[in-house]
């Protein structure tokens, strides 16, 4: 399988402009709206042989950016919403919750790509810089340096079983009642308006791992922005805050070994075993002896995370695993490649080799599925579905 023309061939069908932007839809039949860290992947992809597209994918996504720079998990760019995707309104046309940040990360990828000096990023700049803002700001009303989701679908994880306890639901929950929740809690949401510190407090907060993790990294190549474009103030925001975060992780998601994810003002520790633990390796917080023993204990075992098709994303040994539950099991090429990053920066090659292979396997097997079933390998869920590419980030890596 040529994987770099496939993608690009699947990126091209999946593309769409409306209202004179150009975005990509994640799967035309199960996504047809722009999600936001898909679009990320999107820019990230397309920066590796279409940069001027990745562009306008970028651009799209900050142009319906919320007036306190929050930037929503889906524009719907339709006047009529085909799929039951309610996930309280914006203002334009959006959702009013968010998704992991990746935003600076493939802004970074994308200017690399045009070579066109600091053009791009100084157009990119200010909508990052207040998107982040935004994080740190509205979803850390107490000063915990550690960011809040107010649903679990800003995880971009929507049914992981991280989140049971505060869902209140048993491991066995099925999918459609899980979603019946999801939508609940928005409306619940929606009665305080989105408000960031009455949402949590009243309702849902959890400060997730992967998200938090994600931000660590993001907030580093924001600071990279601003040093580049002499913005003092923007670099020193970002680096203290990257550290504030790294830190604060360290001190209360840090438990046995490994990081786990928090709910509440108190921090109470959310111990289900899922792909979060690699989460970190993102954005190099884990030391090299604690990573060391991470891969020894948790990726090199066959009981836990690793498959013969890669790494699940929930451990076979928690009651909730199911290999077919969405974001309850099965293999995604998304956390496959935030994994992956993580093991190369860290110099584990056998086991990024071991990533690629495996998502290059499922890819030749199924094509580009929404996910994968750990124990055989069969493609689920939505097809056409753009992650697949991120494989050839890794092959190009
Ligand atoms: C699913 C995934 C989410 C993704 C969306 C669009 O809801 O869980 O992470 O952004 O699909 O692809």
């Amino acid at each position: 399988m040529d994987i770099a023309a496939e993608t690009f061939k699947l990126l091209e069908k999946n593309r769409r402009e409306k209202q004179g932007h150009i975005y990509t839809v994640p799967s035309p039949s199960t996504y047809p709206y722009q999600w936001l860290w898909d679009s990320c992947f999107h820019a990230i992809m397309l920066a590796k042989r279409e940069p001027d597209i990745a562009k306008q994918e970028l651009l799209s996504l900050v142009s319906r950016q919320l007036p306190d720079g929050m930037i929503p998990h889906i524009i719907f760019w339709e006047e009529k919403i085909t799929r039951p995707y309610q996930w309280g309104w914006g203002r334009k046309g959006t959702s009013s919750i968010t998704q992991p940040p990746m935003l600076a990360y493939a802004a970074w990828e994308v200017h690399r790509a045009l070579g066109d000096g600091p053009a791009f990023l100084k157009v990119i700049y200010p909508k990052l810089l207040s998107y982040y803002r935004y994080l740190i700001e509205e979803r850390d009303p107490q000063d915990h340096h550690l960011i809040g989701i107010i649903n679990p679908d800003e995880s971009g994880e929507d049914n992981s079983p991280r989140f049971d306890s505060p869902m209140h639901v048993p491991p066995k929950v099925s999918f459609a009642e899980h979603f019946i929740l999801r939508h609940k809690l928005v409306d619940m949401n929606r009665i305080c308006n989105f408000d960031a510190a009455t949402c949590m407090s009243e309702n849902f907060w959890v400060k997730d791992v992967p998200f938090n993790s994600i931000l660590v990294k993001n907030l580093e190549i924001l600071c990279h922005i601003a040093s580049l474009l002499g913005d003092a103030e923007g670099e020193h925001f970002a680096t203290l805050h990257a550290g504030l975060i790294k830190e604060a992780m360290r001190t209360h998601l840090f438990h046995d070994g490994v990081f786990y994810s928090a709910a509440n003002h108190d921090y109470k520790p959310l111990k289900v075993e899922t792909w979060a633990h690699f989460a970190p390796l993102f954005a190099d917080i884990y030391t090299k002896e604690e990573a060391e023993r991470l891969i020894e204990q948790h990726f090199h075992n066959d009981e836990t995370f690793r498959s013969a098709f890669g790494i699940r994303t929930v451990s076979k040994r928690e009651p909730s695993y199911r290999r077919n539950g969405f974001w309850r099991g099965p293999i995604w090429m998304a956390p496959h490649w935030f994994i992956y990053k993580g093991l190369v920066a860290y110099g584990f090659d056998r086991e990024a080799r071991f990533i690629l292979n495996t998502s290059v396997t499922l890819l030749e097997k199924n094509g580009f599925r929404e996910y994968f079933d750990p124990e055989d390998g069969t493609g689920y869920g939505a097809h056409e579905f753009t992650w697949g590419g991120l494989v050839l980030d890794m092959l190009e890596d």
